[in-house]
């Protein structure tokens, strides 16, 4: 069994569709999600599948001690960032030998980096009249946004679009590509 470990600050509509996804799995099992936001939402939809939750202070986030000693006895193999808005330390993702992955919505390396996240994202997709967005899965390094990509999906951006259709569209591409990228990554990881 691969266990992945998920990390995620808002909504969690992507952690819940992994769990969704991987419900009945017998290879990949998705043994917690951890979050430094108490007021999660994310936090009920992983109840509704049962995955055990762990909320972190800012101060257990900035010498993550704790966090790699949970990881290690959750044995995680892979960590997904869906959503999860926090630079990683080095020692967590050294903690999962540096597989850990992450989701962004634009084609990166176009409106990656500090401050572009989630609404933030779609509304420079617009502002600089880019015809195509997507998404793309990447590893996780020290780099914000910049470790390398796994996979990348296109969509237009349609006249009349506002940040919130384009995330519509954007969000439909992740809840396809990412269960999909685990189950490659699980394979390799076996
Ligand atoms: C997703 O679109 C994800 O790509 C993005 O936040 C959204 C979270 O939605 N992540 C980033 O912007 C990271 N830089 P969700 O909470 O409903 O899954």
């Amino acid at each position: 069994m691969i266990n992945i470990v998920i990390f995620a600050s808002g909504n969690g509509t992507n952690a819940e569709n992994i769990a969704r996804h991987f419900a009945d799995s017998g290879t990949v099992k998705v043994a917690a999600m951890f979050t430094g936001n108490p007021r999660a939402k994310a936090i009920d939809r992983m109840n509704r599948y049962g995955v055990p939750c762990r909320i972190f202070t800012r101060e257990q986030w900035n010498d993550p001690i704790e966090i790699v000693d949970e990881l290690k006895r959750l044995d995680t193999h892979l960590i997904v960032l869906a959503g999860f808005l926090s630079v990683v330390q080095p020692a967590i993702i050294d903690a999962v030998g540096g597989n850990i992955i992450n989701i962004h919505p634009s084609l990166l390396p176009r409106h990656g980096g500090k401050g572009m996240w989630g609404m933030h994202v779609h509304r420079a997709v617009l502002e600089s009249g880019d015809q195509e967005s997507g998404i793309t899965i990447h590893y996780v390094t020290e780099e914000i946004d910049g470790g390398a990509i796994l996979c990348q999906r296109r969509c237009p951006v349609l006249p009349g679009d506002t940040p919130e259709t384009l995330a519509e569209r954007v969000h439909a591409l992740e809840y396809e590509a990412l269960p999909t990228t685990i189950e490659q990554l699980a394979a390799r990881l076996q």
